[in-house]
């Protein structure tokens, strides 16, 4: 059986370092607060000028200096972020060819902080297929550019950031012992808009809009979706949840994280969590989070992961990996 095996991964983060002090000059808030309600304590912020194509293609360029392999070996890029450089054409496209990658096809994923699960679902089923056999993933997303900085309630919690990893298609023999993807799990509930979105676009507005949050209701749903698709991915895979060596959530607030380990008796030990550095970085949150741990040597080969996210739509999903 054909597995997406990560054979590289790495990260990029913008240099400019923003505290919770420097947000209090800006909008009425407090370290104190931002600490006790989200667990985050700075953010990395992009200067003028850094888009979020130059932390994909920072975030490419590790994972493909750590997989060992060149950027004409790649059959697919895929870029999951919610802020892409322009409308048209996809940031993959621009990381493509920043990358000199000649062939195959680059195209971007739109699925806000889930968007590297649903951009591992569609990896894993090219490889599988046999379409690709390798394909550089990105989760890459320039937040600061969707906040109103005027409205505390949102501005505090998200940063920037890019996250990536090198899938390969490997032979495994078809259990839980295989090497790569062992299964992803997506799903989405457009009825829930409203709690969490852009309120522009191109075809309404003509302008990008600003992120607009109705927070309560979006922390009761995470708990929920992500503890979900947490069991959706370990039944599907036959496991129980003390089974897995590692999570590695979306990091969208400590209290999440907290309340799902909690709710499925997971031992917080076993969570990935760098909320406190990077704050919400939508779709870069788990790969940066996956790279940390993988770099710091948590992570190691023949682990358990599992990787979860919620985000706008709602959307939310996991991917279960043997490392
Ligand atoms: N600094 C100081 N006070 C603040 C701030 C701030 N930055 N933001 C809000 N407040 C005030 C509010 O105005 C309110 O004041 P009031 O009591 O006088 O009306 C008070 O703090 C309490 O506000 P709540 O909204 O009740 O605070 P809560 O404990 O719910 O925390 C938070 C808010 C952190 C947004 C929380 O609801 C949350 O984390 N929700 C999840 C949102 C999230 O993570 N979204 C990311 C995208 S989705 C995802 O990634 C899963």
């Amino acid at each position: 059986m054909i597995r997406a095996r990560v054979i590289g991964s790495g990260s990029c983060l913008p240099a400019n370092v923003v505290t919770n002090d420097d947000l209090a000059k800006r909008v009425e808030t407090s370290d104190a607060w931002i600490r006790e309600r989200t667990g985050i304590i700075q953010r990395h912020i992009a200067v003028e000028g850094e888009k979020t194509s130059d932390l994909a293609l920072g975030a490419a360029r590790a994972a493909l200096i750590d997989a060992g392999i060149d950027a004409g070996e790649l059959d697919i890029i895929i870029c999951a972020t919610t802020t892409p450089d322009e409308s048209f054409p996809a940031t993959a496209t621009i990381v493509q060819s920043r990358l000199g990658m000649t062939r195959g096809a680059a195209f971007d994923v739109q699925a806000v902080c889930s968007g590297f699960i649903y951009g591992m679902a569609l990896a894993d089923s090219l490889i599988r297929t046999g379409a690709a056999r390798t394909i550089l993933l990105i989760g890459a997303e320039t937040m600061s550019r969707l906040l109103d900085w005027s409205d505390r309630t949102t501005c505090v919690l998200f940063g920037d950031g890019a996250g990536a990893v090198v899938l390969q298609a490997h032979t495994g023999i078809g259990d839980n012992s295989d090497q790569g993807v062992l299964n992803t799990r997506i799903f989405s509930d457009g009825r829930l808009h409203d709690m969490l979105y852009a309120d522009g676009g191109v075809s309404s507005t003509q302008s990008a809009g600003k992120l607009r949050m109705q927070g309560k209701e979006v922390f009761k749903h995470a708990i929920t979706n992500i503890a979900a698709a947490i069991v959706a991915s370990s039944e599907a895979a036959g496991l129980k949840i003390e089974d897995i060596d590692w999570f590695v959530p979306h990091q969208a607030n400590q209290r999440i994280l907290d309340g799902t380990a909690k709710k499925l008796g997971i031992d917080p030990a076993k969570v990935i969590s760098t909320v406190a550095l990077h704050g919400n970085t939508s779709a870069a949150s788990v790969p940066l989070a996956l790279v940390a741990a993988v770099k710091d040597g948590r992570i190691k080969r023949g682990d358990l992961v599992l990787l979860e996210a919620m985000g706008g739509g709602f959307t939310w999903g996991a991917a279960l990996l043997r490392w």
